[in-house]
């Protein structure tokens, strides 16, 4: 068999909780719980595989837009996965980080954000990056308004910013960009996911429902990753 590639950096977008609850006769937010527990399961398979960065795309800019009684179920799911999360870093040497813009939430949660972040900061293993309140254009838009409030305070030349500048300026400074993203459910779109990062990354997609998703499925997409000849505009 032939060896394995492992993806520096693997991208999440996990989709499809809703319609695995609905299938079972469930409420939507038992979906949302399991899909949690598969957010835990693969933080672990993805730092024992070697993957040195995975983002997963938790809640969206977008995502307020749900019911007020399922955002509020995702707020307290988030409160209880946020605690586990920290002692699974811990005990697998991972380093959190959380990109979107955080100032929407609860002082609570802000303020476990803050805390997984600084105390995980000198792990060495897995980077895990989760995406909440996090949207593409908006962080977008963000990096451009504090670009130009720097050029206006002198910090920075219009004529240097440069793509690297750009890159420096968005949630994910310093994070390489994703080399492999997949999408479960079936839904081929972005949906306001990593519009600059994704630029040359190889995309996956599969009809399996979010919960259901597993470290055979994992594989399975970083072999078809494996396989494939990537090219980043040249030629071979
Ligand atoms: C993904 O599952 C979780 C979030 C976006 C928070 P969905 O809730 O989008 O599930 P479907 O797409 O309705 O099945
Ligand atoms: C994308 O999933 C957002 C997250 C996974 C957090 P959605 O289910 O919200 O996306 P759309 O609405 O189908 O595009
Ligand atoms: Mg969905």
């Amino acid at each position: 068999m032939e060896e394995l590639k492992i993806p520096a950096h693997v991208a999440i977008i996990l989709d499809g909780n809703g319609r695995w609850a609905k299938k079972r006769g469930l409420p939507r937010n038992m979906g949302h719980a399991e899909g949690c527990r598969t957010v835990e399961r693969t933080v672990e398979d993805a730092a024992r595989l070697g993957i040195r960065y995975l983002t997963v795309y938790g809640f969206s800019t977008e995502n307020w837009k749900r019911d007020a009684e399922e955002v509020g179920a995702l707020m307290q799911l988030f409160r209880y996965y946020m605690k586990r999360l920290l002692n699974i870093a811990k005990k697998n040497n991972v380093r959190v980080k959380m990109i979107g813009e955080r100032s929407r939430f609860a002082q609570d949660i802000i303020d476990g954000i803050n805390r997984l972040e600084e105390e995980t900061r000198d792990n060495t293993g897995l980077t895990f990056i989760i995406a909440v309140n996090y949207g593409s254009r908006d962080e977008i838009v963000r990096a451009v308004r504090k670009m130009a409030n720097d050029c206006v305070q002198g910090k920075l030349e219009a004529e240097a910013i440069g793509e690297e500048t750009v890159s420096g300026y968005l949630d994910t400074a310093g994070i390489p960009d994703p080399d492999l993203l997949i999408r479960t459910s079936g839904e081929q779109r972005l949906s306001n996911y990593l519009l600059w990062q994704l630029a040359y990354t190889e995309f996956y997609f599969t009809d399996v429902l979010w919960p259901d998703f597993n470290k055979e499925e994992l594989v399975k997409a970083i072999e078809k990753y494996s396989r494939r000849d990537r090219r980043f505009g040249g030629v071979k």
